[in-house]
């Protein structure tokens, strides 16, 4: 397993348990791809690099090397000599040439995981993963490039980052540093992506991979809702089951490119990184800049292989939380209930309601600060208003734990609102253009986060607010996307580096929460899941995924979003009918099993709710005290998507050991002269023996001829089904 450099044939192997990864060093001191895909035994694979075909470059075809460069496999290609696809690497000179040329030096194989200074990244200790870092050189600018690779013992993935260090004698400026690249020829993919829109996160898209450059990025600051950093190339035929998936996820939450490309030659470029558009980043003799990581999975076994394996990644390699493998207090969130309008007697109705049903958490969301009575003012004032929440924060707190229940609080600490003191004693710390109107967005501006004594400032008044009461929760929020990049502490040839130093301000806002509150649990959120990504999810262990809390529509968007991330990580609540988003009424049951697929919590006003939905929400905390640390640990399997269906969308959990799992179904649409459906169950033994609703089954039955689920008379019925060994 692990790594290994075959001296005789140049070609370093990157072995997990059911991959191979291959990069071969070229006569030319070039590092090409070799393969990427199912494991291979045999070491010496150099065949693969069309060594005998022209343009081939060995160093006496200097006459072509244009043509080499442009169709050889780069395993991480520069601009300016003569590769035209997309280049992953672009450096300006200070006298404005753009080329470089990187030269391959030598490598270090290391047991563990380095960490990236200042990024989040999966980690692994000396046992779980292996490294190898490739050392590269540009001798005219005096670049030294690392690329960096991970393998991990038990999983079949490998991370990718790149480190650059400027030996040479000038500044340079880096204007693209993608973190990974694979080439490879095209086999009729597919590219399958996420995209959205606010309250519709993470759709699932698939479309063929044409000729030219088709991306998904973003430049809005942050991940975004609307496209996502995750993308897969798939073979025609993949479904769940089968089919080949290369995919890449980004450990970042800033922007994003992620790019396919066809040439002439039908050959593939797949590369990801940091989006170019608006980043340049200035790097002075000695320094050095980290380029966020790249996850890739393969399988040959379809998406819910690729699914599974990124799940495994996430919940033992990259979430840090305590609460990680803990069952998550059941929580109540004010805003579907109140919005804006609250104040302490409010909300302590709402818990000693909530607690008398067994809901375990308070959590008072955005409306608590400064004069903020609606979304026009106060972010930046992170002091309580004493006007609405009577007697103080700490009071407040106290008066909720009498009733055994813990507390959380909203906050929004990358925004200042014009309407706020901060704003009157620091105008210059909002992202602006000097001498340009800053463009406002739900009536608010954002903090430039590259500067100290900002990331300082206002983590010292959130910090506060937390050592004054006894806070056990914390909602991140972030509600608006960056514009009028601008900040007054850059110097003109360093603006191009805000997108980047913002996202590492917030990195480093949030490392130090959870230094000073270790025991705080963190829910990060972005009007709602503009910012579900793995780079959050190394801060928090679990991230709201949409402000659309209707069971139907969170349908699409949990499928998409479990694509990639565990559910563990899924804020899922329960809220009340008709939906405020979209105006449906769904059952309560529904909702509620909608929400278990995440983190499960309510969010309405249950002083409100009938004497029948009381009865659902003690029904749904049982059944979530009972499944939650089967859902929580279990494999994830997708069993139909309404999307595609247009009639029912199912799931399935199944436990580590095969001895448990749960069957969720939901009917969306009723079906005239329906019959019952017969679902394939996925995940279990086929030896073991199971019970489902009293009957017996052999796991082999449940699996390959499957359980069937009656057809119900209306629209939105859902089901539980447990399945336990006997
Ligand atoms: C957006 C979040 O997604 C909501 O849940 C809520 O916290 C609001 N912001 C509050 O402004």
């Amino acid at each position: 397993m692990g790594i290994v450099f075959n001296e005789k044939s140049k070609v370093f192997l990157l072995n997990t348990p059911n991959t191979t990864y291959g990069v071969a060093i070229a006569d030319d001191q070039y590092l090409l791809h070799l393969y990427y895909g199912k494991r291979l035994e045999e070491e010496d694979i150099r065949y693969l690099l069309r060594e005998d075909e022209p343009p081939f470059l060995p160093s006496s075809n200097l006459r072509e090397k244009n043509s080499f460069l442009d169709c050889a496999p780069m395993e991480y290609p520069e601009t300016g000599m003569g590769d035209y696809r997309e280049s992953a690497f672009c450096v300006r000179n200070v006298e404005g040439y753009r080329a470089s040329e990187l030269i391959y030096e030598g490598y270090e194989i290391q047991k563990g995981k380095p960490a990236l200074e200042g990024l989040p990244a999966t980690w692994g200790d000396e046992k779980s993963c292996t490294t190898l870092k490739l050392f590269c050189i540009d001798k005219v600018l005096g670049l030294h490039v690392v690329l960096m690779y991970t393998t991990f013992e038990k999983l079949d993935v490998i991370t990718r980052t790149v480190l650059v260090e400027n030996k040479g004698k000038q500044s340079v400026y880096l204007e693209k540093v993608l973190s990974a690249c694979l080439d490879m020829d095209d086999r009729g993919f597919e590219v399958m992506g996420l995209f959205g829109s606010w309250a519709r996160e993470r759709h699932i898209q698939r479309m063929p991979v044409g000729y030219g450059r088709q991306n998904i990025a973003s430049f809005k600051g942050e991940s975004s809702h609307q496209e996502h950093p995750f993308f897969a190339l798939i073979t025609p035929e993949t479904t769940q089951e089968v089919g080949e998936v290369y995919a890449m996820n980004f450990v970042y939450s800033g922007n994003f490119i992620a790019q396919v490309e066809k040439n002439q030659f039908d050959s593939i470029r797949m590369t990801m990184g940091i989006h170019p558009e608006g980043f340049t980043w200035k790097l002075e003799p000695g320094e050095c800049f980290t380029a966020p990581e790249v996850v890739l999975v393969y399988s040959d076994e379809g998406l819910g292989r690729m699914t599974r394996t990124l799940h495994d990644l996430y919940r033992n390699h990259l979430i840090r939380s305590p609460y990680l493998h803990k069952k998550r207090p059941i929580l109540i969130n004010n805003w579907e209930a109140t919005y804006f309008d609250f104040d302490e007697k409010k909300l302590l109705d709402i818990a000693e309601e909530a607690s008398s049903l067994g809901i375990e958490m308070l959590v008072m969301d955005d409306g608590w600060f400064g004069h903020r009575s609606s979304d026009d003012s106060s972010l930046g004032d992170w002091f309580v208003n004493e006007k609405k929440i009577k007697g103080g924060l700490h009071k407040l707190v106290e008066d909720v734990k009498k009733m055994g229940m813990k507390f959380g609080i909203w906050v929004e600490p990358e925004m200042i609102s014009p309407d706020s003191e901060l704003y009157q004693k620091h105008p210059d710390w909002a992202i602006q253009i000097p001498g340009r109107e800053t463009t406002q967005s739900r009536a608010q501006y954002v903090l430039d986060l590259s500067r100290d004594e900002v990331v300082d400032g206002v983590y010292e008044m959130i910090a506060k607010v937390l050592k004054s009461a006894d806070i056990s929760y914390v909602k991140w929020d972030m509600n608006r996307q960056l514009t009028t990049i601008g900040s007054s502490a850059l110097p003109a040839d360093r603006q191009g580096e805000l997108y980047h130093r913002y996202v590492l301000g917030v990195y480093k806002m949030q490392e130090r929460l959870l230094q000073d509150f270790p025991d705080l649990l963190l829910e990060n959120c972005s009007g709602g899941g503009a910012r579900f990504d793995a780079g959050m999810l190394y801060y928090s262990p679990q991230i709201w995924c949409s402000d659309d809390t209707d069971a139907v529509e969170r349908l699409a968007i949990q499928e998409g979003t479990a694509l990639v991330y565990p559910v563990s990580a899924m804020g899922a609540h329960v809220s009340v009918c008709p939906n405020h988003t979209v105006g449906r009424i769904t059952p309560f049951e529904t909702r509620g099993h909608v929400a278990m697929l995440g983190t499960f919590g309510y969010e309405l006003d249950i002083t409100k709710l009938s004497k029948e939905d009381k009865e659902q929400v003690r029904k749904q905390i049982a059944e979530y005290h009972r499944y939650n640390d089967l859902i929580r640990e279990g494999d994830y399997y997708r069993l139909a998507s309404y999307r595609e269906n247009g009639y029912y969308d199912s799931w399935m959990i199944v436990s580590k050991n095969k001895t448990k799992a749960l069957l969720f179904f939901v009917q969306v649409k009723a079906r005239a002269n329906a019959k019952s459906r017969v679902v394939r169950v996925r995940g279990l033994n086929p030896s073991m023996r199971y019970r489902v609703y009293g009957r017996e089954y052999l796991g082999s039955t449940l699996l390959y001829a499957g359980i069937r689920i009656p057809a119900e008379f209306g629209d939105f019925k859902s089901k539980l089904i447990e399945i336990e060994e006997v």
